[in-house]
């Protein structure tokens, strides 16, 4: 199996990494960060450099992997905050640039790299694409308002998801796109929003158990939908 894993240096991608290295079946891991990867001597993991928020590196980097026919490509990239400003609490914290940030990382990034991987899944056998998202996406659950950018990018991107699930089905039969949401994972994204000892606090590796049953368990029929670490549908 050959798996590809975009922002390996996040919580979530790194924990990712961790989890495909120790499973048998997978016999090469293609890894992409933006900051250099610490890895061990894993001679299965090849790492090469990314950042989704310029095409021609997306590009490039996709060129690196010509030829590889990927079984699973998962996208673990994303930001809420920056060291320049946190997310939105009111209507008055909203700016052209929060929004440009936010949505070049979160929406367009993404979906550039649909643009440069999707090409390159196995079209021989079911192959599957997941982009981690976040419930907060979710118009029919937004009770609380607030974190305007991260929000509306995350239900943008579900929204492209859908659109790639649509457009995949015409050239790659086999191919199953999809959200993640996560849960509330301890990272660098989540640690100013949660406190030690949360009870519904996951560490990475918690996470990423519950989200590879998931992904095993896929099915044509979960194509262009969202789900969450348990396995349930996410509304949009
Ligand atoms: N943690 C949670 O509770 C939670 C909940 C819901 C959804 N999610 C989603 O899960 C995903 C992963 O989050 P996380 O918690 O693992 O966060 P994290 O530890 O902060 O990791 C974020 C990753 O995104 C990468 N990244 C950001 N901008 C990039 C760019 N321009 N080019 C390349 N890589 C870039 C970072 O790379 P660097 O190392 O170079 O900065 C890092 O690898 C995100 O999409 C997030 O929205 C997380």
């Amino acid at each position: 199996m050959n798996i590809c894993i975009i922002g390996s240096t996040g919580a979530i991608g790194n924990a990712f990494l961790e989890y495909y290295s120790a499973d048998n079946e997978v016999t090469n891991i293609y890894s992409f960060s933006r900051s250099k990867l610490k890895i061990d001597k894993n001679a299965s993991i090849k790492n090469f450099q990314i950042d989704v928020e310029n095409e021609n590196s997306i590009k490039k980097a996709s060129e690196e992997v010509r030829g590889v026919a990927f079984d699973l490509v998962i996208v673990a990239t994303g930001i809420l905050h920056t060291d320049e400003f946190g997310p939105e609490k009111s209507i008055r914290d909203l700016s052209f640039d929060k929004f440009e940030k936010i949505f070049k990382a979160n929406t367009a990034g993404p979906a550039i790299i649909g643009k440069y991987f999707l090409p390159l899944l196995n079209k021989n056998s079911t192959s599957k694409m997941c982009f981690l998202s976040a419930k907060v996406g979710s118009i029919s659950d937004n009770r609380l308002g607030g974190w305007y950018s991260y929000r509306a990018s995350k239900t943008a991107l579900n929204q492209i998801i859908k659109n790639f699930s649509i457009e995949i089905s015409r050239s790659n039969k086999k191919a199953i796109i999809v959200g993640l949401q996560p849960g509330t994972v301890i990272s660098k994204l989540s640690k100013p929003f949660t406190r030690q000892g949360q009870s519904n606090l996951f560490t990475p590796q918690e996470s990423v158990g519950h989200l590879a049953s998931v992904i095993d368990k896929l099915e044509a029929d979960n194509n262009g939908s969202m789900l969450s670490w348990d396995g349930n549908i996410i509304q949009p």
